[in-house]
Parts: C-alpha cells; structure tokens; sequence
C-alpha cells in the first residue's frame, strides 16, 4: 500500500504540521500586496532554528523593485512576480571570525567546509520556506544563484568567503497547486541494506511522476521545456508527452551546468585541493 499524505496527517498530534509539510507546493504566482517587515524577519529567524553544524549561512533579503528587476536578468520573470526575494549564502566568513575571536584558524580544507556549510545554509532555507507558508505565505526556490556567483557577488558585496546558495521568492500566493508527486518510497527508504532500483522500478517511478506533471500541465505552463538543439527544434509530438523524465534526463545531460569550481575560488574558496585561492 502507498502512503498516502492523509495517512500522515491522521498519524500526527498536530495535523496542520502534516498539512505544512504534505501540502506544501512551490508558489510562482503571487499578489502584488508587499510583506510585513516583520513576517520577513519571522521566517528567517524560523529558519536559523534550523539544525546545524557551525551556522554557516547568510540571507540577504531585498523587496526593492529595481533589484528584482535587475535580477530577474539571472532568475527570471518570478523575481520581478515576487514582493520578497531572498539570497540564501554558505557562509564561511563569520564562523571564522568566530574562530578567529578564540585566537586559532580555520584549518578545515575547502571542501569540507562546503559539504558542512551546504547543509547548513539548506536546512535553513527549507525551514525558512516552511515557516513561510504557517505565516500564510508561498514561496519557490531558484536555483541560479551558485551559477551566477561572480555578478551576485558584486551586486549584493559579498565579501570573500561567501557563497550564493539558491534564490528564494516569497509573497501571498495568487495560485493555489495541490501539492506535486514524488518518487515512490520504495525507491527512496532502504530497508537495513541499499535495494539497487530495477528497470522496472526506474519505469514505475518515472510513470508516476509524469503523469502526476504531466495532468497538471506543468512544464507547458511554466514554460520550462528544456529544447533539444540550439534552434529549440524538438521531436515530442505534443507538450503532454514530456513529464518529469524527459526534463531531467534533458536537464542533466543537455545543460552542462559548470564552472562553479573557478567561481568558488574568486570567492576565496578552493576546491582544487592546490591551496590556492584568487581574490
Ligand atoms: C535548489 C532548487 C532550485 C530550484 N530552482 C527553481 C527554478 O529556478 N525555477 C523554478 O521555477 N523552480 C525551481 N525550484 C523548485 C522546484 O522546481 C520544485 O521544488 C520541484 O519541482 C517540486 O515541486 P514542489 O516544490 O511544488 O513540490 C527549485 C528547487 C530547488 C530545491
């Protein structure tokens, strides 16, 4: 049997806490009304109650309209939809200021530092999108910001040691989507032992995705088919053929997301394991 979200609910004290988690979907249509100072500082003090391993992270939050539209040049169009967007950074700077205040150095190598730090500066955000949503809120990630590090580094001054992590807009929601498929647990929680998922369990899984995305219309509303060539030339007969399969195997395998290593080390964070930093 397939768990369901309202078998969570009738299994919890609180049900609104299952509806907070189970109900949640991402938002990208929102009124035009701005968001109170003070729900803005709510959800990020709800997100620092996060789990943690050194508080690597920093937000930087902006509800100016002329930097939504400045941003939007890297985000896209959902930037300048959004009363509230927010920048969620790995940050290595003010832990080590910490360490520096006891009188020692971080000697911890890069890479580590970012596994710890990614973990940190996420945990935050999801909490953050959570206590959103109990203050009536929506919100959707964005996740051009590691890509874009050199140009959100000089617009917002962030010094070295710091890292754009993921975009975040947040405001009331203008839409209201039932929450969105996943995978099923079968493929996500292993008994005791790693279970290596089948051919057919890789086709089951993909049959439920798509058809729960494809039934809502998703990527033809978002307008995020990812094209096959440069030309946006494409062989699928009809939008509906093209689910959450289509676009991952697209997205990863056509996009070539990159360089990343060369701008962590204008930010002063070295993954090469040479020591060397620029900047
Ligand atoms: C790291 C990250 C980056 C994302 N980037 C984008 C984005 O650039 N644009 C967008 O519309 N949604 C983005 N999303 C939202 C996902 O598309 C969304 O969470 C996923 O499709 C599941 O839908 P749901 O949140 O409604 O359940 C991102 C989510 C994450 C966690």
């Amino acid at each position: 049997m397939v768990m369901q979200p309202e078998d969570i609910r009738a299994m919890v004290d609180a049900p609104e806490v299952a509806d907070n988690l189970m109900q949640r979907a991402s938002i990208r249509r929102f009124e035009e009304r701005p968001v109170e100072t003070e729900k803005i500082e709510a959800f990020v003090r709800a997100g620092q109650q996060a789990p943690f391993t050194g508080q690597m992270y920093s937000v930087i939050v902006t509800t100016e309209r002329a930097r939504r539209e400045e941003l939007a040049g890297i985000f896209g169009p959902l930037v300048t939809g959004a009363p509230v967007f927010a920048l969620v950074c790995v940050d290595f700077r003010r832990l080590e200021k910490f360490i520096a205040a006891r009188g020692r150095t971080n000697r911890t190598d890069d890479l580590s530092m970012l596994f710890l730090g990614i973990q940190d500066a996420a945990y935050m955000g999801q909490n953050m999108v959570l206590a959103a949503e109990a203050l009536g809120l929506g919100s959707c990630f964005l996740g051009a910001a590691p890509f874009a590090a050199d140009q959100l580094r000089e617009m917002f001054f962030m010094p070295s040691r710091v890292y754009p992590l993921v975009g975040l807009v947040l405001g009331y929601p203008a839409e209201r989507p039932g929450p969105r498929p996943r995978i099923p647990l079968e493929c996500v929680l292993h008994w005791d032992t790693y279970q290596d998922l089948t051919d057919e369990g890789v086709e089951r899984a993909l049959d439920v995705m798509d058809a729960g995305l494809i039934r809502e219309g998703y990527y033809r509303r978002l307008n995020a088919k990812i094209p096959l060539d440069e030309e946006g030339k494409d062989e699928l007969p009809a939008d509906d053929d093209y689910g959450w399969g289509e676009h991952v195997s697209r997205k990863y395998s056509l996009l070539r997301l990159s360089g990343i290593r060369d701008m962590l080390s204008r930010s002063g964070i070295d993954t090469s394991g040479s020591g060397e930093v620029q900047g």
